[in-house]
């Protein structure tokens, strides 16, 4: 009898165990370290009482969030993506160091390849859309294969962990500042920060003019933009991205991390191959890069915005079409 007992009694125990290492437990980022234990525990307290724990979690700002979908989300986000974004969703998964470039870190709520406005949030369905397409010509694959259920369950999870990552930064600046966290504060910062989202759902940037059938006009036009409205001057006249400031790898992006202007004849635009997301690119900049917005400096030539999209187009497809581009010259048109 007390055989079967222990034997019962063993199996319940590894079984938490393995649930706990399924799970594992959201702590707190570097940023934190230097407060003190008091501090930390206080930040840790309402990051509980508002995002949950990784065994029992929240979406932020609403609490009725179905928790059947977050526990999806969780272990598919476990399974495929916890070694690359980390537990905390901080891009410092196990795997992550030799990752180039590293995988987003989630918490600072900046995504890159948004339909939003510069400075905007993602809409859902752009992360949706990253899961399902990936990024080429970096290491995040496309996960078109995924059922629909579980990849709009791993997109939740996203939220839930970049949402949670937006309220440590803002509860540990704010303790930084004024050696405490000032809990009456707490309501105002986290609708803030579902408003933030919510009006980037409803912000989806569409073109000023329709897009026209590209003909060669667009693309000498769009060269011709290209070299005289500042693209060249960190993409290279050929588009390449082979000039000096940017083999230096001087720029860095908001990461921290060295980046550099992209080279748009590689064929892998990792914003999308769609005019229209080359259009966005262009006209809303991208989010934590210096890749500057032009909506302002073409607001009164909105066919610019088509041509430069032409000719981003037209060198995308060159290499692809087996013509390897000489540093710094551009190749003439037929
Ligand atoms: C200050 C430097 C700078 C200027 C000026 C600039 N870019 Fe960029 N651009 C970048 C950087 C850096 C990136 C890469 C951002 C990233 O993904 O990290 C980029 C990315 C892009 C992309 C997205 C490529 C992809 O992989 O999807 C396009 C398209 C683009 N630029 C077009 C242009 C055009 C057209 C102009 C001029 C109207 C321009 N850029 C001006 C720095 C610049």
């Amino acid at each position: 009898m007390w055989r079967w007992v222990c034997c019962l009694l063993a199996l319940a125990l590894l079984n938490a165990g393995c649930q706990r290492r399924e799970t594992g437990v959201w702590t707190l980022g570097n940023e934190a370290k230097d407060l003190t234990p008091e501090l930390r525990a206080s930040v840790t307290k309402v990051l509980e009482e508002h995002s949950g724990i990784m065994d029992s979690p929240k979406m932020l700002g609403d609490d009725k969030f179905d928790a059947t979908k977050l526990a999806l989300g969780r272990s598919v986000y476990i399974k495929r993506y916890v070694q690359y974004h980390g537990v905390n969703g901080d891009g410092q998964g196990p795997t992550a160091a030799s990752l180039v470039p590293k995988p987003r870190d989630y918490r600072r709520g900046v995504f890159k390849f948004t339909t939003t406005p510069y400075g905007y949030k993602p809409r859902r369905e752009d992360l949706v859309r990253t899961v399902r397409k990936g990024i080429p010509g970096t290491s995040m694959p496309a996960f078109n294969l995924l059922p629909n259920k579980e990849l709009q369950a791993a997109v939740d999870w996203v939220l839930v962990l970049t949402h949670r990552g937006e309220l440590e930064t803002r509860l540990v600046n704010n303790a930084k500042e004024d050696d405490e966290v000032d809990l009456e504060a707490v309501p105002d910062i986290v609708s803030g920060l579902v408003a933030a989202w919510e009006r980037a759902d409803e912000a989806q940037v569409l073109a000023v003019t329709p897009q026209p059938k590209f003909k060669t006009d667009h693309i000498v036009a769009g060269k011709q933009a290209f070299l005289t409205r500042g693209c060249a001057k960190c993409h290279g006249e050929d588009g390449r991205g082979q000039t000096p400031d940017n083999l230096r790898g001087d720029l860095k992006d908001s990461w921290g991390h060295p980046t550099r202007a992209a080279d748009l004849t590689s064929g892998m635009l990792r914003g999308g191959q769609e005019p229209m997301d080359v259009y966005r690119r262009i006209f809303s900049g991208i989010n934590g890069t210096p890749m500057p917005g032009f909506q302002q400096a073409l607001a009164s030539e909105p066919e610019t915005t088509w041509n430069l999209v032409a000719y981003v187009l037209h060198v995308s497809h060159e290499r692809r079409r087996g013509k390897i581009l000489e540093s710094g010259s551009i190749a003439p048109f037929k």
